[in-house]
């Protein structure tokens, strides 16, 4: 369970779906047509070594994310994840275009944009997210002996504190345009952080700045009060929903459209079978699960 403070590494806790998220788009990367390549995201796996690397190999059988991702689920967990991927990737490729030089990855975990996008001269990319995460990230990055493609700026912070102060510290200009993501994130926050979140991104955005956020609506409480007593009863605490918080202060798009800026929400079912890898309507639980995400851009006039 969840508390204030709370803190992990890669391997633990809210660190552990940095890995996952990873994992899906290393297995997304490996089929015929992916929806996005991410050539990092295999390094990361293999890095932590036991189930995380058994999971390419076939060998990971009976692991955790084993079980997860290569079950019906799993594949639209996949798909899901590599979408996400794509729309994102789109997402900066147009903000980088509009001529945006400063790029804030928060809770980067082991996203590898920084790697992996051709950014333009100049371009500054800030990533947050707890310590011993950026410390992993930063070892495997280095030991495979890559570079990033923009200048890089990792940011040991947790997203419950000021991370503003420590964003501004770092030499971020709240007075040029700013391309924000806050991609699998917001669940992993209380409310309160999350308001504080977008208030921080709107405070720190100049005119033609950009945010892009991945959301979820909340699920009956009663329903995701049932789904975290069956993932303690088999055993697996920490996988996901005791790990999660069940709460949303405001939709981005009402939120950030009363600020006056420009939201477009896209929903993640619509988004999926945009790109080819429609959603199964025959399964209830990948539909609840698809059907409650959005994604959503945000421009500031
Ligand atoms: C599901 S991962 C997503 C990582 C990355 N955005 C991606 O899509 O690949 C969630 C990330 O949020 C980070 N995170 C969650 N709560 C945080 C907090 N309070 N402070 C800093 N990082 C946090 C975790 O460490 C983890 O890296």
């Amino acid at each position: 369970m969840r508390h204030d403070n709370d803190s992990w590494d890669i391997t633990t806790s809210v660190g552990s779906t940095a890995l996952f998220v990873a994992a899906s788009r290393a297995l997304e990367a490996r089929k015929p047509e992916p929806l996005a390549v991410d050539p990092y995201a295999e390094v990361f796996c293999r890095a932590v070594v036991g189930e995380w690397a058994d999971l390419f190999d076939g060998a990971g059988l009976d692991s955790k994310p084993d079980h997860i991702l290569h079950t019906a689920f799993g594949v639209q967990f996949v798909n899901f994840q590599g979408a996400r991927t794509r729309y994102f990737d789109a997402y900066f490729a147009a903000a980088a275009a509009a001529g945006v030089r400063q790029i804030v990855l928060l809770a980067a975990g082991l996203d590898s944009r920084a790697y992996r996008l051709p950014w333009p001269d100049g371009t500054v990319v800030y990533e947050l997210d707890q310590p011993q995460v950026l410390d992993f990230k930063r070892r495997v990055l280095a030991d495979h002996g890559d570079e990033p493609r923009a200048q890089r700026r990792a940011i040991a912070v947790d997203l419950r504190d000021d991370w503003q102060g420590a964003l501004t510290a770092s030499g971020f200009d709240p007075g040029l345009p700013s391309a924000w993501l806050a991609e699998g994130l917001l669940m992993y926050l209380p409310a309160v952080a999350q308001q504080a979140l977008f208030a921080g991104i709107d405070a720190l955005s100049a005119p033609n700045s950009w945010a892009a956020v991945e959301e979820s609506v909340p699920m009956p409480t009663e329903v995701f009060e049932a789904k975290r007593a069956e993932e303690r009863a088999a055993g697996d605490d920490g996988t996901f929903f005791t790990l999660v918080y069940n709460e949303r202060h405001a939709p981005a798009e009402q939120w950030f459209s009363e600020r006056g800026w420009a939201a477009e929400p896209t929903s993640l079912a619509d988004y999926l079978a945009d790109v080819g890898r429609p959603m199964p309507a025959e399964d209830p639980e990948v539909g609840a699960m698809i059907s409650a995400i959005r994604l959503i851009t945000a421009t500031k006039g």
